[in-house]
């Protein structure tokens, strides 16, 4: 039976590539993608998803969330994913047009109506609309499956010296996140670090052919200098496809249950995750970290979602 998921995100390079893994990938079955202020404004972002819908040919509903945060001032990423969110591909101005729910009512609506237990949460932004969507109906904490996020970092950060981007820009929401009793995995920086798209990455996506796959070379190139100029890192870590890849095959890293939260009064650390390592922790600890990728396996994915995808259809 393949995993009902939400795919929550702000595309964002790393979100597009989330959801075409989510879309080529067996394994999941896609309900709906809903989108969050976040990389840029939430309506690029949201043209973003439909731009990415219309070149996989992806039918899902595709709904607009928040369009700021809960309580801080909005905050983007232009430095890393440029103006339009997105840039680097050239995109056509998507004809699909989004849902006229928000996406906070369309997380609830699917959760309500699918049996409990079968439906897995991926955000891969900031972590608004489920927070918000928890608080507006507290009965959807029980019938979540899991949530699988991308964002936070027990040993690093990336929009401050120890605190992640999707968690700084919403702390709030992300303590909300943290604290629900529901099973909660982190794919933080630790793990999506070794997510490398290499020389070598990058040619055997090139050898696809597609035009779907020419939009994720196009996507890595741009990325990829960002993160060169920005972050010094020589090849980009492809955080957010992480998140999807755990949901098809948990083999794909390790994890490690601790007890997690978010620093919400920190002046140097607001917005950090802490991971409690300090002993084995509890059976009934809801909350764990992925900590190793297998990098082979984890690009081999990407790769057969894209094959499978071919040039849109599936
Ligand atoms: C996260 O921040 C965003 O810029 C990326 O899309 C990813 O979700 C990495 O810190
Ligand atoms: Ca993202």
């Amino acid at each position: 039976m393949p995993r009902k998921i939400i795919l929550d995100c702000d595309p964002g390079h790393d979100d597009a590539i989330a959801m075409l893994l989510a879309h080529g990938s067996p394994a999941i079955e896609l309900l709906a993608v809903t989108t969050v202020a976040g990389n840029q404004t939430l309506d690029k972002v949201t043209r973003n998803a439909l731009a990415v819908a219309e070149i996989a040919n992806i039918r899902v509903p595709i709904a607009a969330g928040c369009d700021r945060p809960l309580v801080r001032e909005r905050e983007i990423a232009p430095s890393i994913h440029g103006d339009s969110g997105m840039d680097g591909p050239l995109l056509a101005e998507p004809t699909r047009l989004v849902e006229p729910c928000h996406a906070v009512d369309l997380i609830i609506e699917l959760l309500m109506n699918h049996p409990p237990g079968s439906i897995t949460l991926v955000p891969t932004g900031a972590l608004t609309n489920i927070a918000l969507a928890v608080r507006k109906e507290p009965r959807i904490a029980s019938r979540v499956r899991e949530v699988v996020l991308m964002g936070g970092g027990y040993h690093t950060g990336n929009w401050s010296a120890v605190a992640e981007f999707n968690i700084k820009i919403d702390p709030e929401a992300a303590h909300i996140v943290f604290n629900t009793p529901w099973p909660l995995t982190m794919v933080g920086l630790d793990l999506t670090h070794q997510a490398l798209a290499t020389p070598q990455v990058l040619a055997r996506i090139a050898a696809l052919d597609t035009s779907p796959a020419r939009f994720v070379q196009e996507l890595l190139l741009f990325f990829g200098e960002s993160y060169r100029r920005e972050q010094g890192f020589e090849c980009p870590p492809v955080h957010d496809p992480c998140a999807v890849a755990y949901v098809i095959d948990p083999q794909v890293m390790t994890v490690r249950k601790a007890p997690l939260n978010v620093e919400l009064t920190g002046t140097l650390t607001l917005g950090m995750t802490v991971a409690d390592f300090r002993s084995p922790a509890a059976a009934d600890c809801l909350t764990q970290v992925a900590v190793q990728l297998d990098h082979g396996y984890f690009w081999q994915m990407v790769e057969d979602a894209l094959r499978r995808i071919g040039e849109g259809g599936r």
